[in-house]
This record gives structure tokens, sequence and C-alpha cells, in this order.
């Protein structure tokens, strides 16, 4: 598999580039050459002085010293003492209101509680975890260090299932795997297995009979995970900080992304269909591109300039020969709703011609290799545009210099940014493809070097980038899209899963990344339509197609070595499954946007595990063929190839085909089909599913199978900060009659020239509109907004 990837590797950045590379990998590997810490791992010791402190505790042990503070009642922060604190790259709030801490003696250790949580600190400096119902939720082992390296347990219960830890090309259910947290580009293309890959986060999500948690290390060094008898986290170096929250996975993301940031509303055409290649050269193909889209009827709402677009691969340049007027062509696009994004690399070619490179470099700007008799020399390292030095993302300065060049493509047209090889990922012929752990780098003037700063490294080009146009262009929202990051990256930009292989295990994989990205604070993830690295047949690119229109982010993308792959070019059926998916995709836009309104308040992912929202039922815990989109639908891809029909898991309650309205009830297996032109999707009752139909809002209402249940549909100009407005559909049946309420918050008028409400599964004989008889009495009801529609039947 490696070598095949290392060939594939070779083959797109070509035999002579691979040849340059051998300098800097034998370079590198100078640098990195290092002793391994002798001596054993050491435990603190028995504790010697407790003292409790506002919100918490602090312990000197023999060998340690241990601070325990609650954040928020089901928040509590743990910090062991030893190595640097970490830089709050990851934290957006620290203003916590102070919390009622209980301190009592137990066992010869310390109980701290709040209202939802109660920490034991025992003798040794094991620490247990107890709900508020006195369930014990996780007991860890006294941490061990050597040298800077730590080494910390946890006891899991045979039936725990573990998810997150970024991006992992492994089962939903981490248990049983190890995973290593080092920021990487697996080159060529790969598959599942293959670990790690380029967004690694330390945060994971616990799920046993007892309870659920979930678990962040702020720690950038790079860690392995492994989740086997017990949960094992090393860390080769930092302090060892964790945040521990109690409760069931909807509650603990919130509270995650309530210290690690939640990510704004992206622009409203960030959510429609993307189309992207490696090797659209010259402006009149990306032209062309649009009118084949045009010709063929197919809705688009983003084209992706890849390297090729920029001069002799310089970041922040255009081609002038094959790109004369990019500007003209933005604007030519923008007029039917397309949006130009660009790529952008970190490197930043060594050319003493080029502006860029000799302000970076005057200004000091780029990483640097350590010692040298104090000059600061830039590390070079090769990427596409050959030898380049990187700005260095964890000093202000240089972020806020990256921040100022986006105008250069903002003038352009360019609505939107698209961050690549972050990991950072450069050119080596052998180990690890990225810069010598000596590397220095600013870390805010506190001076670090490359192993506390690598994994952070995507994440602060981000930042950097989408601070700068907020500086530069504050009446639009941001749209980057990152192939790295870190912890807190959701705050920044959007995501896609990297350069995947063509096959249908890897399109299986798809789900569970997206799931356990999601489970980790980042919503808005998708990957390459078809894979990157080869080309799929039309019934793979079909089943792709078909499950990338239900993820936040809806692209195909692939290599330049393989076939074009645009919706034609697989001929019919493909075409017209394509479009009918495509359109299906822009109907729903009222509830994605929706859904990525919610978002920005709850931090919920918008594709969701069937385990959700509670994680209470084991039945859900290792589904990873299907998953929720929000509260209302359920999709259950084809990931086999030839199969027209599949099982689906469905969760307790009634749901709808939404195909042709077959009621399902659950909880329990069911056959659905799944003929190549469509995908098993559901709609649970009780939802009302806000779509857009002929340009107006279509209400599908699904009754509710009693009680109550409802929609909602958030609405503004698509792009800025001015007004909103929020509608709140309730559903009420009563006795044979059921009642649709719609209030309204928020000043943003009304969008739509009227309402059609649809039902299904319902029948009615008497329909009353706002207290009057609507005649005839049968779904579709054609309105303008109202405040009561009664259904009786
Ligand atoms: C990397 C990216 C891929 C892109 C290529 C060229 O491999 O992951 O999406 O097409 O670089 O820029």
């Amino acid at each position: 598999m490696r070598l095949r990837a290392m060939l594939r590797a070779l083959r797109l950045i070509g035999p002579r580039e691979a040849l340059r590379a051998v300098g800097y990998t034998l370079f590198r590997d100078r640098l990195d050459f290092r002793l391994p810490p002798a001596g054993p791992f050491l435990p603190p010791g028995n504790l010697l002085v407790a003292t409790p402190v506002p919100g918490g505790g602090r312990f000197r042990f023999a060998q340690g010293e241990l601070e325990v503070r609650f954040l928020a009642p089901d928040l509590v922060r743990i910090t062991w003492k030893g190595g640097p604190l970490p830089i709050p790259y990851a934290i957006a709030r620290d203003d916590w209101p102070p919390v009622q801490v209980s301190w009592d003696p137990a066992d010869g250790g310390y109980a701290l509680g709040s209202e939802e949580l109660e920490v034991v600190v025992g003798t040794d400096g094991g620490l247990l975890f107890r709900d508020a119902a006195g369930h014990i939720l996780r007991r860890e082992s006294p941490p061990r260090r050597r040298g800077q390296e730590w080494v910390h347990r946890a006891d899991l219960r045979p039936e725990e299932h573990l998810y997150g830890l970024g991006e992992r090309a492994a089962p939903l259910n981490l248990r049983g795997g190890e995973y290593c947290m080092w920021n990487s580009d697996p080159l060529g293309g790969y598959g599942p297995g293959v670990d790690p890959l380029y967004l690694g986060i330390p945060v994971y999500l616990g799920l046993h009979p007892e309870g659920s948690y979930l678990l962040f290390y702020e720690n950038s060094y790079r860690a392995v995970f492994r989740f086997r008898d017990r949960a094992q986290a090393w860390f080769s170096g930092g302090c060892l900080r964790y945040y521990f929250i109690p409760g069931p996975p909807d509650r603990a993301l919130r509270r995650y992304t309530e210290l690690t940031g939640r990510p704004s509303l992206p622009p409203r055409w960030a959510l429609g269909y993307h189309q992207s290649r490696w090797g659209y050269r010259t402006q009149e193909e990306v032209r062309s591109l649009r009118e084949k889209f045009q010709a063929h009827d197919l809705p688009l709402s983003a084209i992706h300039l890849d390297i090729d677009y920029m001069d002799g691969f310089r970041v922040f340049t255009v081609d002038r020969e094959r790109f004369p007027d990019l500007a003209g062509l933005a604007r030519e696009l923008a007029d039917g709703g397309v949006h130009l994004v660009a790529i952008l690399d970190p490197g930043v070619k060594r050319d003493k011609g080029y502006d860029l490179f000799r302000e970076g470099l005057e200004a000091g700007h780029f990483c640097t290799l350590p010692g040298g008799k104090g000059a600061k020399r830039p590390l070079y390292a090769q990427v596409w545009p050959g030898w380049c030095a990187f700005p260095d993302f964890t000093d202000p300065a240089a972020r806020s210099w990256w921040g100022d060049q986006y105008p250069r493509l903002l003038q352009l047209g360019i609505a939107g940014f698209w961050h690549d090889m972050n990991e950072p990922s450069v050119r080596t012929d052998w180990g690890d493809s990225t810069f010598p752990l000596p590397t220095r780098h600013a870390l805010e003037g506190r001076g670090g070097d490359h192993r506390e700063a690598h994994n952070l490294y995507g994440l602060l080009m981000n930042r950097a980038a989408c601070e700068g146009l907020r500086r530069h262009c504050p009446e639009k929202r941001p749209f980057l899209l990152s192939r790295s990051g870190w912890a807190g990256l959701q705050r920044y930009a959007w995501n896609w899963t990297g350069d995947t292989e063509s096959t249908w295990e890897t399109l299986r994989q798809t789900v569970p990344t997206v799931l356990g990205l999601g489970l980790s604070g980042i919503p808005y993830t998708g990957p390459d339509i078809g894979g990157f690295s080869g080309h799929p047949s039309a019934e793979l690119y079909i089943r792709w197609f078909q499950l990338a229109a239900f993820l936040p982010f809806f692209r195909t993308h692939s290599a330049w070595d393989v076939p074009p792959r645009e919706p034609w070019t697989f001929g019919e059926p493909a075409l017209s499954i394509v479009r009918n998916f495509l359109r299906l995709r822009y109907r729903l836009l009222p509830y994605l946007y929706t859904l990525a309104w919610e978002t920005s308040r709850t931090g919920h992912p918008l594709v969701r595990p069937l385990f959700w929202p509670d994680g209470r039922d084991p039945a859900f815990w290792d589904v990873q063929d299907a998953f929720f989109l929000g509260e209302a639908l359920l999709v259950a891809p084809a990931l086999e190839e030839g199969a027209r029909s599949r099982q689906v898991t469905l969760p307790a309650g009634r749901w709808y085909d939404f195909w042709d309205d077959t009621p399902y009830d659950g909880p329990g297996t069911v056959l659905i089909p799944a003929p190549l032109e469509r995908i098993p999707l559901l709609v649970r009752a009780g939802s009302i599913l806000p779509m857009e139909e002929d340009g107006r809002l279509a209400l599908h209402l699904y009754p509710p199978e009693g009680g109550e249940g409802g929609g909602m549909l958030y609405s503004d100009a698509g792009d800025g900060y001015g007004p909103w407005r929020v509608d709140r559909f309730r559903l009420h049946r009563s006795g044979e009659a059921l009642e649709m309420s719609w209030e309204t918050e928020g000043d943003y008028p009304f969008p739509w020239p009227g309402v059609r409400v649809l039902g299904h599964g319902l029948r009615s004989r008497r329909i009353r509109l706002d207290g009057r008889e609507y005649e005839p009495a049968r779904m579709p009801v054609e309105a303008g907004p109202f405040r009561v529609l009664r259904l009786e039947g």
C-alpha cells in the first residue's frame, strides 16, 4: 500500500522533483536526529499538600503538581504541570463565571464537586470522574512522565465505545485501534486504515452503559492514542492539560464548542455545489466549464481554481497568460451566481524577484532554523514552486502580514480560499514530509520549535486568513476551506477529506470519517466526490455523488492525471441522476441553511451518528453506514457495488420514505429499495421540512405519531451581517385534528412570494387557515405566511 502511494506521489510530482528532494530529506534527518530519552516513566508519587482554590484545587505530589479547575458545572480543566503550558490557540472562551465547588475528603484523597460532576483526586494522583447521579464515567491512573513525555491512562469498560480524534480513516468506533496525532499528508491517495491524516484533534467522546463524556487534551505535541483494554494517550511534550465534560453527546459538543469556538454562519452559496479539478488550466477552460453546466441544466455555486491559476505556483499571484482577465471571468460567473474559490499553499517561492518573498524575508516572517551564530536563517523546503520559505503563523506579525495579502485576490473577485499543504507538507523522499523538528517558531513571542507548532500550523494559517478577510472585507462572510487544522479550526474554516482513492472502500470510509470529524467539533466537511486519485466507474461516481449531496461540503475534485470528472463525462443515466440530486440539494437549501445557523449557535454537527443526541442506545453505537442530517432526515447511502436495496437500522418512531411516503416503524431493521437513481432517504414523523420549490417555500409536513412536532427556518440575505428572521413551525395533534402554528422572530422580510404546505401520510376532510375555511379541502395548501393551519380529518 505504502509503496503504491509513494509511486503515485512520484507520478504526481515527477521524478526530477523527487530527486531534488533527496538533499532536503537528508538535511531533515540530520536535524531530527535525537537520542530517545532514557529511563523509566515515573508517576507523581504521594500527595503532599492539597489546597482548595476558588472553583477547584491545587495538589502537590512528591514529583508532580496538579491543578483542578471547574470552568462550568459540567466542564473541568485538569493540568498536570511540567513542560510549557499550551498557548490557548484552541480556546475561544476564558471568561467563565465562578462555579461553586464543594471540597470533601474522600478515601485519603479529595472529592471536588459541582452540581453536575465530581472529580476525586486520589493520594497517588489517580482521578475519578462521576456524574450527578453518582455513575463513574471515567477512572484514570496517575499520569507518568519521562523527560518531556507523558503517558496518560484510563480504564475502559468492555462495552465502551470511543469516537472522534479529528479526521480518521478508521471505523466510527475507534476502540481497538491506535491513532497518531501528527498532521500528515499521506501522499498520493489514501484509503481506509491509513493513519495519521491531515487533521488530527486530540478530542474524543466516550459512550458506555453508565453514561458518556467528552475529553479534550489541549496539547499540540505529537501524540499516540491507543484504545484497547485501556485508553492510553502518549504525548511527546508539553504539559498534560485536558478538559473533561460529562453528559450526552449533544450537550458535550455544545460545551466543547463553547470552549473551542463555534463556526460562524457561512455564505449561503457555500452550501451549494462546487466543481473542481486539478487541471483547469486556462480562463477559457473555466468559462466553458461553466457554460457546459448551463447547457446541461446543472446548478452550480462555485468553481475551484487549483494551483494551475498561479504564476509559477507563486502564492497570491495569477498567471497573466493563461488567466489574462481573471476579474472579468469572476464578474461573469458571479452574475450567474457562480463563485470562484482559489487555492493557496503556505510555501512562498524563494525568488528575489517576487515581492511576497522579499517582504517576508526582510520582515522576518518565515520559520527559521535554529542556532547559527545568532543569524536567523529561514527554513527552505520544496513544494510546487520548488524551494520555498514558510510563514510562521505562530507569530502575530506574520499572521497579520499574511492576512493582508488576500486583497490581491479579493480585488480580482475571488470569493473563497482553499488552503492546502498546510500540515505543513513538503517534498521528501522518505520519512516525515514536513519541517525538521528543531525549526523555530515564535509561538506568540514565547518561542518554541516545530514539535509544538506542527499540529497548530494549519489552524493558524486559517486564523491569519480569517482575520485578514474580516479586516479587508468586513461586509462579507469569509469562506475558507482547509486540509489541515487542529482543535478550534471550526471557527475559521471548512474542511475536505483530502486525497482519497477512488474505491468503494473509500466511499464507505467517507461516512465514519465525516461523522468522526463532526464529533470532533468540525461540522463542515466532505470528500472529493469520486475520490481524488483514480477514475471511478459511473456507478461509483453516482453513489458518491448521492452521498455527498447530503454532506455539508459538496464538491467534485480530482487529480490532474485522471480522466475529467464533470457530471456529463459519465453519459446517461449518470447525468440525469446527478442532475436530480443536484436539484434536490438546491431544494434542500432552506433546511441546510437553517442547520448551518443552528450549528453557529450550538456547535452541533449537521451530519450526526444514529446514536445522536443522547448516545444511550447501544444498538446505534456501531452504525457507520447511515446518518442523520439535522433532526428531520435519515440518510442511508448505497455503499456497495451493484446494491439495489439495503438494510437500514431504524431508530424508534415512524419514518417516511422521502421518495414515496412509505411509512416504516422503528426500532428495527428494514430493507429499503436503492435503485441506481436514488438512495434510502427517510423523514422523521413530526418534521416540517422547509424546501425551495419553483421559487416558493415548500413546507413538507410529516405528521407526528402523537403529540408534538415541528420545524424551523432561518433566512437572511445569504451573506453579510444584516437582518435575519427565524420562522418556527409547531405541530400539535389533538384528537383527529392536526394544527400547525407559525411564529416569527427577527426583522428580515419574508423572502418568498408564497408558501405551499404539502402533507405526507395525511388525509384531511376539512382545512382551516387562520380560522377560515380553505377550499378545496386538499393538500397542498397555497398561501402567504399564516399563523395557524388546522387539518381535520
Ligand atoms: C494536494 C491537494 C489536492 C490538490 C493538489 C494540487 O494534493 O490535496 O486537492 O489538487 O494538492 O494542488
